[in-house]
């Protein structure tokens, strides 16, 4: 029988293709189809997620783009309906028992005015300015690491290190702790959907770390963001060394797994459009960095890191996109469906590294725009700038099997990625 979905969309089932499945393997290697299926026949779509909550899919960009703007909405999972029995299934494994709640994208105003405005004055457009020779460094310093040998894989050797790294210097992680950051990090990544109990052992270490780190930095401050973050005062607040240390956790949280993905996702479409490729690389050739400005904004609306925004429950009935959402229901906006909308993009499917009209939702949209945008920019260009110089020959490795994409449900991304070229001299 059709496999329509049983919620969600009761209208006839009949003379359209039949529901694609989500969540699969299939789907996990390319989802696009099966978006544009929903967006086409199920555009508010409720469905059962592989750990069993159920959550509406949100895919057409107009009400993508409502959705993550709309006070009824909220982020705090006191609202799920689910949440007395639910315990523990949405949000960060581990964080819950770390006590790190308190961040970003767990909370709603007046809460959230209050911490994202004093963040806003410790994490500076023009601090993340004044970091671009370290990330140009970071990037030349790791491709040494392997320029030499002809081929790597550019997760685990470039896109893995280069933002945990970063994120880490710049919040002030001593250079000899990083490697245990990687560690946690690594942890963090590799078991995203999977064990909670190593991934929550990991939150807790860092979150130990972090609440000891703050309480150096209290003592004897620097120049780095923590002390910044400890500093930064609005109207006489200050926050908490809990409230700072869970606001250290979300900005390494949602600042390196993202960014891996935006090099590993952005590198893998790069080398699968040799046409555009070559477009990049003669512009960078010829200083014009233009290019590399609206290619890595195309990069992050046609395979983005952030497949799903995070959790949002309906504080009271609402209509959206014509469906009727109970209060207590989980949202999940999809991003990456309403980046490919033809409703919204002009030939979607296509890559094309000039594209102008580009407001794209990778960085989400309203209150809880990404934070870390111009910090994520600044990795992305100069990530792939460095790459596209250092190795110009850069292709895929011969063996496509070696190439995974992991199967997580908000991020998208690749479990690596085999590449060769000419070794360096
Ligand atoms: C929020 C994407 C890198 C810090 C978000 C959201 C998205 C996003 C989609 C909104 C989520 C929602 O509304 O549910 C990305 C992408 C990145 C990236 C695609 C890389 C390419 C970073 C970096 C940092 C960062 C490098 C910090 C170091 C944050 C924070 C929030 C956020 C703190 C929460 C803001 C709030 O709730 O007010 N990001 N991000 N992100 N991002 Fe990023």
């Amino acid at each position: 029988p059709d496999a329509a979905p049983a919620t969600g969309c009761p209208a006839a089932t009949a003379g359209r293709p039949p529901a694609p499945d989500l969540f699969t393997w299939e789907f996990a290697a390319d989802p696009y189809p099966a978006y544009a299926w929903l967006r086409t026949h199920a555009p508010v779509h409720r469905t059962a997620l592989p750990s069993g909550v159920e959550a509406w899919l949100v895919t057409r960009y107009t009400d993508a783009r409502q959705a993550l703007a709309d006070a009824r909405l909220s982020k705090n999972p006191v609202h799920h309906s689910e949440s007395a029995h639910g315990k523990g299934k949405v949000g960060i494994p581990g964080e819950r028992s770390a006590n790190l709640m308190t961040h970003l994208l767990n909370i709603d105003p007046p809460d959230h005015t209050r911490l994202r405005r004093l963040v806003s004055k410790a994490f500076t457009p023009r601090r993340v300015a004044e970091f671009a020779p370290r990330v140009q460094q970071l990037a030349d310093d790791l491709i040494d690491g392997f320029a030499g040998r002809g081929e790597a894989d550019l997760i685990h050797e470039f896109a893995f290190p280069l933002p945990i790294y970063a994120i880490c210097d710049l919040l002030g992680v001593p250079r000899e702790d990083q490697d245990d950051f990687r560690d946690w990090a690594g942890m963090m990544i590799r078991h995203g959907g999977g064990p909670r109990g190593g991934v929550a052992r990991s939150v807790k270490k860092m979150r130990t770390y972090l609440a000891e780190l703050i309480h150096r930095k209290r003592e004897n401050p620097g120049e780095d963001l923590i002390s910044g973050l400890i500093r930064a005062s609005d109207h006489g607040e200050h926050l908490t060394e809990n409230e700072a240390a869970a606001m250290a956790f979300i900005l390494l949280f949602a600042g390196f797994e993202t960014t891996v993905n935006l090099i590993g996702n952005g590198t893998y479409a790069l080398l699968r459009h040799p046409a555009q490729r070559e477009l990049l690389q003669g512009a960078l050739a010829a200083g014009d960095t233009g290019l590399l400005t609206t290619g890595i904004e195309e990069l992050l609306r046609y395979d983005g890191p952030v497949e799903l925004a995070t959790w949002r429950f309906a504080t009271q009935e609402l209509t959206l996109g014509g469906q009727r959402i109970a209060a207590g229901d989980p949202v999940l906006v999809v991003l990456a469906a309403a980046d490919r909308d033809p409703a919204r993009f002009a030939d979607p499917d296509v890559l094309d590294l000039t594209r102008r009209d580009n407001p794209h939702l990778g960085y989400g949209h309203g209150i809880h725009y990404c934070l870390g945008a111009p910090l994520a920019r600044l990795e992305g260009q100069t990530a792939l700038a460095t790459l596209l110089r250092r190795l110009p020959d850069l292709r895929l490795g011969a063996d496509p099997d070696a190439l995974r994409w992991r199967g997580g449900l908000i991020m998208r991304g690749l479990r690596s990625l085999p590449v060769e070229f000419t070794p360096e001299r």
